[in-house]
Protein backbone atom coordinates (compact mmCIF):
# COMPACT_ATOMS: atom_id res chain seq x y z
CA UNK A 1 0.00 0.00 0.00
CA UNK A 2 1.46 3.47 -0.74
CA UNK A 3 2.35 5.03 2.21
CA UNK A 4 0.06 7.69 1.55
CA UNK A 5 -2.90 6.12 1.79
CA UNK A 6 -0.91 3.75 5.29
CA UNK A 7 -1.25 7.50 6.80
CA UNK A 8 -4.15 8.59 5.73
CA UNK A 9 -5.67 5.67 7.81
CA UNK A 10 -3.77 5.30 10.63
CA UNK A 11 -4.79 9.01 10.71
CA UNK A 12 -8.48 8.43 10.75
CA UNK A 13 -8.00 6.13 13.69
CA UNK A 14 -4.73 7.86 15.08
CA UNK A 15 -6.64 9.16 18.81
CA UNK A 16 -4.18 10.89 21.31
CA UNK A 17 -3.93 9.60 24.75
CA UNK A 18 -6.44 6.96 23.64
CA UNK A 19 -5.55 4.45 26.08
CA UNK A 20 -5.59 7.36 28.54
CA UNK A 21 -8.78 8.69 27.84
CA UNK A 22 -10.42 4.59 28.08
CA UNK A 23 -8.87 4.40 31.79
CA UNK A 24 -10.09 7.40 32.93
CA UNK A 25 -14.49 7.21 31.70
CA UNK A 26 -13.69 3.17 33.26
CA UNK A 27 -12.69 4.77 36.30
CA UNK A 28 -15.79 7.75 36.19
CA UNK A 29 -17.79 4.76 35.42
CA UNK A 30 -16.78 2.98 38.72
CA UNK A 31 -14.87 0.31 37.13
CA UNK A 32 -11.79 -1.25 39.42
CA UNK A 33 -8.88 -0.59 36.55
CA UNK A 34 -7.14 -3.58 38.60
CA UNK A 35 -10.11 -6.08 38.07
CA UNK A 36 -11.21 -5.29 34.25
CA UNK A 37 -13.61 -7.68 32.71
CA UNK A 38 -14.68 -7.94 29.37
CA UNK A 39 -17.85 -6.46 30.17
CA UNK A 40 -16.32 -3.51 31.27
CA UNK A 41 -14.57 -3.00 28.00
CA UNK A 42 -17.65 -3.99 25.92
CA UNK A 43 -18.83 -0.69 24.82
CA UNK A 44 -15.30 0.60 23.33
CA UNK A 45 -13.59 -2.61 22.41
CA UNK A 46 -16.07 -3.91 19.28
CA UNK A 47 -15.75 -1.34 17.01
CA UNK A 48 -18.02 -2.72 14.62
CA UNK A 49 -22.03 -2.45 14.39
CA UNK A 50 -23.96 -4.94 16.58
CA UNK A 51 -20.78 -4.83 19.41
CA UNK A 52 -20.34 -7.87 21.61
CA UNK A 53 -23.34 -9.24 19.73
CA UNK A 54 -22.23 -10.01 16.90
CA UNK A 55 -18.60 -11.47 17.85
CA UNK A 56 -20.17 -14.11 20.18
CA UNK A 57 -22.72 -14.75 17.07
CA UNK A 58 -19.83 -14.95 14.29
CA UNK A 59 -17.52 -17.24 17.03
CA UNK A 60 -20.64 -19.58 17.20
CA UNK A 61 -20.94 -20.18 13.77
CA UNK A 62 -16.99 -21.00 13.85
CA UNK A 63 -17.11 -23.37 17.28
CA UNK A 64 -13.27 -22.98 17.56
CA UNK A 65 -11.46 -26.21 19.01
CA UNK A 66 -8.94 -24.59 22.44
CA UNK A 67 -5.89 -24.77 21.24
CA UNK A 68 -6.37 -23.60 17.51
CA UNK A 69 -3.92 -20.57 16.00
CA UNK A 70 -6.06 -17.77 15.07
CA UNK A 71 -5.44 -14.59 13.08
CA UNK A 72 -7.52 -11.39 13.77
CA UNK A 73 -6.90 -8.58 10.83
CA UNK A 74 -7.38 -5.36 11.45
CA UNK A 75 -7.74 -6.45 15.18
CA UNK A 76 -8.57 -2.76 16.80
CA UNK A 77 -8.43 -2.70 20.07
CA UNK A 78 -8.49 -6.66 20.45
CA UNK A 79 -12.43 -7.02 21.85
CA UNK A 80 -12.76 -10.38 19.41
CA UNK A 81 -9.39 -11.47 20.20
CA UNK A 82 -10.01 -11.57 23.66
CA UNK A 83 -13.78 -13.20 23.38
CA UNK A 84 -11.80 -15.80 20.85
CA UNK A 85 -9.17 -16.74 23.95
CA UNK A 86 -11.23 -16.70 26.39
CA UNK A 87 -14.39 -18.26 25.46
CA UNK A 88 -12.67 -20.49 23.69
CA UNK A 89 -8.92 -20.97 24.65
CA UNK A 90 -7.81 -20.06 21.19
CA UNK A 91 -4.14 -18.25 20.70
CA UNK A 92 -4.53 -15.22 18.65
CA UNK A 93 -2.46 -13.01 16.80
CA UNK A 94 -4.30 -9.12 16.65
CA UNK A 95 -2.68 -7.80 13.71
CA UNK A 96 -3.36 -4.03 12.79
CA UNK A 97 -2.09 -1.02 11.00
CA UNK A 98 -2.15 1.47 13.90
CA UNK A 99 0.20 1.46 16.04
CA UNK A 100 -1.60 2.80 18.64
CA UNK A 101 -4.47 0.53 18.34
CA UNK A 102 -2.04 -2.37 18.84
CA UNK A 103 -0.22 -0.56 21.98
CA UNK A 104 -3.75 -0.19 23.47
CA UNK A 105 -5.17 -3.58 22.69
CA UNK A 106 -1.72 -5.36 24.48
CA UNK A 107 -2.06 -3.13 27.64
CA UNK A 108 -6.22 -4.46 28.23
CA UNK A 109 -4.67 -7.53 26.67
CA UNK A 110 -2.58 -7.52 30.22
CA UNK A 111 -4.89 -5.83 32.18
CA UNK A 112 -7.67 -8.80 32.04
CA UNK A 113 -4.96 -11.36 32.13
CA UNK A 114 -5.02 -12.51 28.55
CA UNK A 115 -1.38 -11.56 27.49
CA UNK A 116 -0.35 -15.86 27.50
CA UNK A 117 -2.69 -16.29 24.87
CA UNK A 118 -3.47 -13.44 22.97
CA UNK A 119 -0.60 -10.81 20.94
CA UNK A 120 -1.02 -7.93 19.02
CA UNK A 121 1.61 -6.48 16.22
CA UNK A 122 1.74 -3.60 13.46
CA UNK A 123 0.74 -4.45 9.91
CA UNK A 124 -0.72 -4.02 6.78
CA UNK A 125 -3.30 -7.05 6.29
CA UNK A 126 -2.13 -7.31 2.50
CA UNK A 127 1.49 -8.57 3.46
CA UNK A 128 0.80 -10.25 6.45
CA UNK A 129 4.19 -10.97 8.33
CA UNK A 130 3.43 -14.73 9.03
CA UNK A 131 4.49 -17.70 7.27
CA UNK A 132 2.17 -19.83 4.51
CA UNK A 133 -0.10 -22.10 6.13
CA UNK A 134 0.46 -21.02 9.88
CA UNK A 135 -3.68 -20.31 11.40
CA UNK A 136 -6.33 -22.69 11.95
CA UNK A 137 -9.49 -19.77 11.13
CA UNK A 138 -8.79 -16.04 9.74
CA UNK A 139 -10.84 -13.86 11.63
CA UNK A 140 -11.56 -10.01 10.60
CA UNK A 141 -14.44 -7.77 11.26
CA UNK A 142 -15.26 -4.48 9.78
CA UNK A 143 -11.42 -3.74 7.99
CA UNK A 144 -11.92 -4.43 4.86
CA UNK A 145 -13.26 -1.02 4.29
CA UNK A 146 -10.28 0.45 3.85
CA UNK A 147 -8.40 -2.04 1.81
CA UNK A 148 -8.42 -0.96 -1.60
CA UNK A 149 -6.45 -4.11 -2.88
CA UNK A 150 -9.29 -6.88 -2.43
CA UNK A 151 -7.62 -9.24 -4.56
CA UNK A 152 -4.37 -9.08 -2.39
CA UNK A 153 -5.99 -8.84 1.10
CA UNK A 154 -7.90 -12.60 0.22
CA UNK A 155 -4.79 -13.95 -1.37
CA UNK A 156 -2.70 -12.99 1.80
CA UNK A 157 -5.51 -14.84 3.80
CA UNK A 158 -5.69 -17.83 2.16
CA UNK A 159 -1.88 -18.15 2.16
CA UNK A 160 -1.67 -18.11 5.96
CA UNK A 161 -4.67 -20.36 6.51
CA UNK A 162 -3.73 -23.98 7.11
CA UNK A 163 -5.53 -26.56 4.35
CA UNK A 164 -8.90 -27.02 5.83
CA UNK A 165 -8.61 -23.63 7.88
CA UNK A 166 -11.91 -21.29 8.10
CA UNK A 167 -11.97 -17.61 7.08
CA UNK A 168 -14.25 -15.71 9.48
CA UNK A 169 -15.51 -12.48 7.90
CA UNK A 170 -18.41 -9.51 9.16
CA UNK A 171 -17.91 -7.07 6.99
CA UNK A 172 -19.47 -3.81 5.29
CA UNK A 173 -20.34 -3.96 1.63
CA UNK A 174 -21.90 -1.31 -0.84
CA UNK A 175 -25.74 -1.42 -1.10
CA UNK A 176 -27.45 -0.86 -4.16
CA UNK A 177 -28.81 2.70 -2.38
CA UNK A 178 -26.03 4.84 -4.51
CA UNK A 179 -22.96 6.76 -2.52
CA UNK A 180 -22.35 7.10 0.82
CA UNK A 181 -23.23 9.80 3.37
CA UNK A 182 -19.75 11.39 4.73
CA UNK A 183 -18.12 10.90 7.46
CA UNK A 184 -18.25 7.23 8.19
CA UNK A 185 -16.53 5.40 11.17
CA UNK A 186 -13.72 4.15 8.88
CA UNK A 187 -13.24 7.11 6.96
CA UNK A 188 -13.64 10.86 6.90
CA UNK A 189 -14.03 11.14 3.29
CA UNK A 190 -14.07 8.56 -0.06
CA UNK A 191 -10.13 8.51 -0.72
CA UNK A 192 -10.00 5.80 2.01
CA UNK A 193 -13.13 3.68 1.56
CA UNK A 194 -13.03 1.18 -0.57
CA UNK A 195 -16.62 -1.01 -0.57
CA UNK A 196 -17.70 -3.57 -2.95
CA UNK A 197 -21.17 -5.39 -3.63
CA UNK A 198 -22.08 -9.13 -2.63
CA UNK A 199 -21.85 -10.58 -5.97
CA UNK A 200 -18.17 -9.55 -6.93
CA UNK A 201 -16.74 -10.04 -3.89
CA UNK A 202 -18.23 -14.15 -3.56
CA UNK A 203 -17.03 -14.20 -6.91
CA UNK A 204 -13.41 -12.77 -6.11
CA UNK A 205 -13.76 -15.44 -3.01
CA UNK A 206 -14.44 -18.10 -4.79
CA UNK A 207 -11.57 -17.11 -7.47
CA UNK A 208 -9.10 -16.93 -4.45
CA UNK A 209 -9.87 -20.37 -4.11
CA UNK A 210 -12.32 -20.24 -1.28
CA UNK A 211 -15.52 -22.20 -0.48
CA UNK A 212 -18.04 -20.84 1.26
CA UNK A 213 -19.96 -22.70 4.03
CA UNK A 214 -21.85 -19.40 5.06
CA UNK A 215 -23.01 -16.68 3.98
CA UNK A 216 -25.35 -14.41 5.22
CA UNK A 217 -27.04 -10.85 4.50
CA UNK A 218 -27.46 -9.12 8.60
CA UNK A 219 -28.28 -5.75 7.68
CA UNK A 220 -31.78 -5.69 8.76
CA UNK A 221 -30.19 -6.89 12.35
CA UNK A 222 -27.81 -4.03 12.12
CA UNK A 223 -30.61 -1.68 11.44
CA UNK A 224 -32.52 -3.56 14.28
CA UNK A 225 -29.55 -2.82 16.60
CA UNK A 226 -28.87 1.29 15.86
CA UNK A 227 -33.13 1.46 16.23
CA UNK A 228 -33.01 -0.33 19.87
CA UNK A 229 -29.55 1.79 20.85
CA UNK A 230 -31.43 5.38 20.10
CA UNK A 231 -33.92 4.31 22.22
CA UNK A 232 -31.82 3.60 24.72
CA UNK A 233 -29.90 6.64 23.89
CA UNK A 234 -32.96 8.62 24.64
CA UNK A 235 -34.23 7.51 27.91
CA UNK A 236 -30.79 7.47 29.38
CA UNK A 237 -28.37 9.12 27.72
CA UNK A 238 -25.40 8.39 25.84
CA UNK A 239 -23.40 5.77 27.40
CA UNK A 240 -20.13 7.15 29.23
CA UNK A 241 -17.81 4.16 28.05
CA UNK A 242 -18.76 4.01 24.12
CA UNK A 243 -17.27 4.28 20.63
CA UNK A 244 -17.28 8.33 21.10
CA UNK A 245 -13.76 7.83 22.74
CA UNK A 246 -12.29 6.09 19.80
CA UNK A 247 -14.41 8.08 17.14
CA UNK A 248 -13.29 11.79 18.71
CA UNK A 249 -15.09 14.85 17.69
CA UNK A 250 -16.79 13.65 14.98
CA UNK A 251 -18.67 10.96 16.50
CA UNK A 252 -22.23 12.37 16.32
CA UNK A 253 -22.12 13.02 12.19
CA UNK A 254 -20.23 9.64 11.86
CA UNK A 255 -23.03 7.39 13.78
CA UNK A 256 -25.50 9.74 12.07
CA UNK A 257 -23.88 8.60 8.66
CA UNK A 258 -23.92 4.97 9.76
CA UNK A 259 -27.64 5.01 10.23
CA UNK A 260 -28.54 6.86 7.31
CA UNK A 261 -26.46 4.34 5.27
CA UNK A 262 -27.90 1.76 6.42
CA UNK A 263 -31.38 3.02 6.01
CA UNK A 264 -31.35 3.98 2.69
CA UNK A 265 -29.44 1.26 1.66
CA UNK A 266 -26.44 2.41 0.69
CA UNK A 267 -24.45 -0.14 2.89
CA UNK A 268 -25.04 -3.38 3.42
CA UNK A 269 -23.64 -6.01 6.34
CA UNK A 270 -22.52 -9.68 5.51
CA UNK A 271 -21.32 -12.88 7.84
CA UNK A 272 -19.34 -15.40 6.44
CA UNK A 273 -17.27 -18.30 6.67
CA UNK A 274 -15.69 -19.86 3.90
CA UNK A 275 -13.03 -22.50 4.01
CA UNK A 276 -10.09 -22.86 2.09
CA UNK A 277 -10.02 -26.61 0.61
CA UNK A 278 -7.78 -29.09 1.62
CA UNK A 279 -6.34 -30.82 5.10
CA UNK A 280 -8.37 -33.87 6.63
C1 LIG B 1 -13.57 -0.20 12.25
S1 LIG B 1 -12.09 -0.79 12.94
C2 LIG B 1 -12.55 -2.46 13.40
C3 LIG B 1 -11.65 -3.01 14.48
C4 LIG B 1 -11.98 -4.41 14.97
N1 LIG B 1 -11.93 -5.40 13.92
C5 LIG B 1 -13.33 -4.43 15.63
O1 LIG B 1 -14.28 -4.87 14.97
O2 LIG B 1 -13.43 -3.99 16.79
C6 LIG B 1 -11.10 -1.07 11.47
C7 LIG B 1 -9.68 -1.47 11.79
O3 LIG B 1 -9.03 -1.93 10.60
C8 LIG B 1 -7.69 -1.50 10.66
N2 LIG B 1 -7.13 -1.51 9.29
C9 LIG B 1 -7.49 -0.74 8.24
N3 LIG B 1 -6.73 -1.05 7.16
C10 LIG B 1 -5.88 -2.02 7.53
C11 LIG B 1 -4.85 -2.75 6.87
N4 LIG B 1 -4.52 -2.54 5.59
N5 LIG B 1 -4.17 -3.68 7.58
C12 LIG B 1 -4.46 -3.91 8.88
N6 LIG B 1 -5.42 -3.26 9.56
C13 LIG B 1 -6.13 -2.33 8.90
C14 LIG B 1 -7.78 -0.11 11.27
O4 LIG B 1 -6.55 0.35 11.76
C15 LIG B 1 -8.84 -0.34 12.34
O5 LIG B 1 -8.29 -0.73 13.55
Amino acid sequence: MPSSSRSKITGHYTRPDLEIMILDALAAAGKDLDRLTAEDLAGIDEFHIRGRKATLELARELEPERGMQVLDVGCGLGGASRHLARQYGCRVAGLDLSPDYCRVAASLTRRLGLDHLVSFQQGDATALPFHDASFDIVWTQHAAMNIADKGGLYREFRRVLKPGGRLALYDILAGPGGPLHFPVPWAGEPSISFLVTAGPLQELLALTGFETLLWRDVTESGRAWFRHLSDKVRQEGPAPLGLQLVLGPDYRRMMQNQVLNLEQDRIALIQAVLRRPGGS
